[in-house]
């Protein structure tokens, strides 16, 4: 049987995160390997108890051939870790956003990819079947995000050269997803080197979204850049938008920031243009979840708005992002795909009702940030400024 998620299954998660963050005991949403709730244990998503917060937190590990993930749905009410062995329950781990952030759900594909293998050579399957069914049912979670297509396409290469034994496949598939996870959080800390620089040496700076150590496989990337300026000794202080209607924001970047004791103000997203008006922000840095060849962003909500406020008042506004999050095929921002979400999330806060019943509603979990307005991308390979179509081709050249 292939793998699936049904329309209704899609339904019932989303209608099940909603509960799940209401603090409602949900009932166990039906289906091999789907996450179960904070209360539950199963072999598709199961609840690891005392294992959290090593250093400061991670987002997702994998370890004894599982994949672990904090569970960003409920953050930071409740910080607890699930462990995944089926593609299927990484994939539904991927639309209910217990991971989100777009490196973060491109390292959390590839160990889906893993899994995948994993299972085929547990029940005695030919594994090549069981990864392209997977790469496929992965592909279909979420639309915006590019790195989760960049990590399957890249697995997929790999996949491509190995032999019909299952041992060896999953061991050079292993080593595949273990490398982009290393290498995402070594270009987050070079983009954090790059990027501080950028930043004056006391500076109040704007965040959208979470573009943290959550949002990747650790360290972050708008939030690398600020973890790198003040480890670098400078004085930054951070004001958070909550980021309507998910509150990214509210719930993990400012959980981040005063995990590591980071300076922080928390502002709901229509807050930040009296605090442009009155000269409070010095610059925004903010990640990405695609962008265009000519440098047009698509990232969060809101992201558009920010950064007209930026050009209106002189205010540098950063994207930081890996070369994995430039989509060199699309020529400009008009043709990244845009999520657009389950009505709840806008009808709804914290699982309570606040529009009225059968309100009409528009929730586009995106924007594009058209290039004119980004004074410069901070990328591993280096920073660069506009015209971007010129500058982006020279850094992959
Ligand atoms: O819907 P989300 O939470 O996955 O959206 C995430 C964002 O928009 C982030 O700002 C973006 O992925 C950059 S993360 C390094």
């Amino acid at each position: 049987m292939p793998l699936q998620i049904t329309a209704n299954e899609r339904h019932a998660a989303i209608v099940f995160k909603e509960k799940t963050l209401a603090g409602f005991k949900p009932k166990y949403v039906k289906g091999a390997g789907r996450i179960g709730n904070p209360a539950s244990v199963e072999s598709g998503g199961s609840q690891v108890k005392g294992k959290l917060m090593a250093e400061s937190f991670y987002t997702l590990k994998w370890e004894k051939k599982a994949l672990f993930l904090l569970d960003q749905r409920v953050l930071p009410r409740v910080e607890v870790v699930r462990r995944l062995t089926e593609p299927v329950g990484v994939a539904d781990a991927i639309i209910t956003m217990v991971v989100r952030g777009a490196p973060a759900i491109g390292v959390t594909a590839a160990f889906g990819l893993v899994l995948a293998v994993q299972v085929a050579r547990r029940k005695k399957r030919p594994w090549r079947g069981a990864f392209d069914e997977a790469a496929t049912l992965l592909a279909a979670t979420r639309p915006t995000a590019v790195n989760l297509f960049w990590a399957i396409e890249r697995m997929r290469n790999v996949a491509s050269g190995l032999p019909d034994d299952p041992s060896k496949a999953l061991l050079r598939l292993e080593q595949e997803a273990v490398a982009i996870m290393e290498e995402d959080v070594a270009a987050n800390r070079a983009m954090g080197v790059r990027g501080a620089k950028l930043l004056p040496k006391a500076a109040c700076v704007l965040t959208h979204c979470n573009a943290g150590a959550l949002a990747t496989a650790g360290y972050g990337t708008a939030l690398g850049v600020l973890r790198a300026a003040v480890a670098a000794g400078k004085k930054i202080h951070v004001f958070v938008d909550e980021t309507r209607p998910f509150l990214q924001g509210a719930r993990l970047t400012a959980w981040e920031l005063m995990k590591d004791r980071i300076p922080c103000t928390l502002i709901t997203d229509n807050m930040s243009a009296t605090l442009f008006a009155a000269g409070k922000i010095d610059a925004v840095v903010v990640g990405a979840d695609r962008i265009a060849a000519n440098g047009d962003v698509a990232n969060k909500v809101g992201t558009y708005g920010v950064a007209v406020l930026c050009k209106e008042h002189k205010v540098p506004f950063y994207v930081a992002a890996p070369l994995s999050t430039i989509d060199r095929k699309l020529r400009t921002g008009a043709a990244i795909p845009i999520e657009e979400r389950d009505s709840s999330e806008v009808t709804h806060l914290m699982g309570k009702r606040v529009a009225p019943e059968g309100v009409d509603v528009y929730n586009p979990a995106f924007d594009v940030t058209p290039a004119r307005y980004i004074s410069a991308i901070i990328t591993e390979k280096g920073v660069i400024r506009p015209p971007f179509s010129g500058s982006i081709r020279k850094l992959f050249g």
